[in-house]
């Protein structure tokens, strides 16, 4: 079933402009559509939403952060976000008007199912689940369902799971927006930047064989540092989620405004520094954040928009990205952080689609 591939998370990363194009299919076709796409309930209960609850785990998570942004940025709708073994044993409050938002792929992650399972207060004025399996549980006890239609995903590291799931969250932010007085031209921007969104996975894919090379600078190593700023931040977390959880190497990420405060200490030559660089407003001031990092040594491995003059010299490598719109800028980061930690993984000899002492759906606590 595997395939051309080696892999099944390989498979899955080159899947990804064909999951992401299913997903947008029938869905984005005009903004007084986009709203059917979470059910028949959704139009009144979007009319109450004042602010949204996401709650997921892992790199359902990361998505839920990435949505955050888009939905205070774009919609100018409050979001907060927290993993769910963290929510569902605090006290919280929960304001009026809330939506709860639940992301998974399996749809039968423990704790996320229990976070929803305890979401009686009134000021909850609906759940919304963004899954990937229509008969989860999830889905099944959630009044709105987003699925996404990334098809069944084996290897253990989420791919294009994650990447539908990115998808998913913007048309959701796009449809709630357009309740809370989005202009449809703004939103026709976005569904334009959506529909080109397939063709730039794809080019960003075509990154395969440099980063391949690339990535024999990783294998030696015993701890690598992402860095992001904005949005991006959540896509450097999922970077190092990656890499840790398939080639067993320390990863962490960090806003690249917090390496002052503290991990700038551990940079030296042997700590790989990765970075991703978007050409957005934050881009000068992530500039000399890397500047910090090569002064101390630190090698640095940069993924940037080919029109943002990020210039190589010694200790710093740079893979040119096509120019990507802003909006849809973290999907597409995300494809060369999935192949880098794939390579890395493959050069080190790991269980790449079953890595010791995970499994693929977390149905217990
Ligand atoms: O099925 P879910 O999306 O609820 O799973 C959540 C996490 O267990 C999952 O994303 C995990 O972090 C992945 N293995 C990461 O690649």
């Amino acid at each position: 079933e595997k395939g051309e591939y080696r892999h099944y998370m390989q498979k899955e990363i080159f899947e990804q402009p064909a999951a992401i194009q299913k997903t947008l299919e029938e869905r984005i076709d005009s903004p007084e559509t986009l709203i059917n796409a979470f059910g028949e309930k959704a139009p009144a209960i979007f009319d109450q939403v004042k602010t949204v609850q996401i709650v997921a785990c892992g790199t359902s998570y990361h998505a839920g952060m990435v949505a955050r942004y888009w939905l205070e940025d774009i919609a100018g709708i409050p979001c907060q976000v927290e993993v769910a073994s963290e929510f569902r044993y605090r006290n919280h409050v929960v304001p009026e008007g809330t939506l709860f938002v639940t992301i998974s792929q399996s749809g039968e992650t423990a704790d996320t199912l229990a976070a929803l399972r305890d979401t009686a207060s009134p000021n909850y004025v609906g759940r919304l689940a963004i899954c990937n399996v229509d008969s989860s549980s999830l889905v099944r006890e959630s009044e709105l369902v987003f699925l996404t239609k990334a098809g069944p995903e084996i290897g253990v590291a989420s791919t294009k799971a994650f990447t539908t799931q990115l998808t998913g969250l913007l048309i959701l932010v796009l449809a709630l927006g357009r309740r809370k007085g989005l202009a449809d031209s703004e939103i026709e921007k976005v569904l334009a930047e959506l529909r080109q969104l397939p063709n730039l996975i794809e080019q960003a894919s075509a990154l395969d064989k440099p980063i391949e090379s690339l990535s024999e600078a990783f294998v030696e190593k015993h701890h690598t540092l992402f860095l992001g700023r904005g949005v991006q931040y959540p896509v450097a977390l999922e970077g190092a989620l990656k890499l840790k959880e398939i080639s067993y190497i320390h990863a962490e990420a960090y806003p690249a405004g917090e390496l002052k405060h503290g991990p700038l200490a551990l940079v030296d030559s042997e700590m790989p520094v990765v970075a991703v660089a978007p050409n957005d407003e934050l881009l000068e001031k992530l500039k000399s954040n890397l500047q910090e990092v090569r002064a101390r040594g630190g090698e640095l491995f940069v993924f940037a928009d080919k029109n943002a003059h990020v210039k190589e010299s010694e200790g710093v490598r740079v893979l040119n990205m096509p120019a990507v719109p802003e909006t849809i800028a973290p999907i597409v980061y995300t494809v060369p952080l999935q192949l880098l930690s794939y390579h890395v993984a493959v050069l080190r000899g790991t269980d790449v689609d079953q890595p010791r002492n995970l499994a693929k759906s977390v149905t217990v606590e």
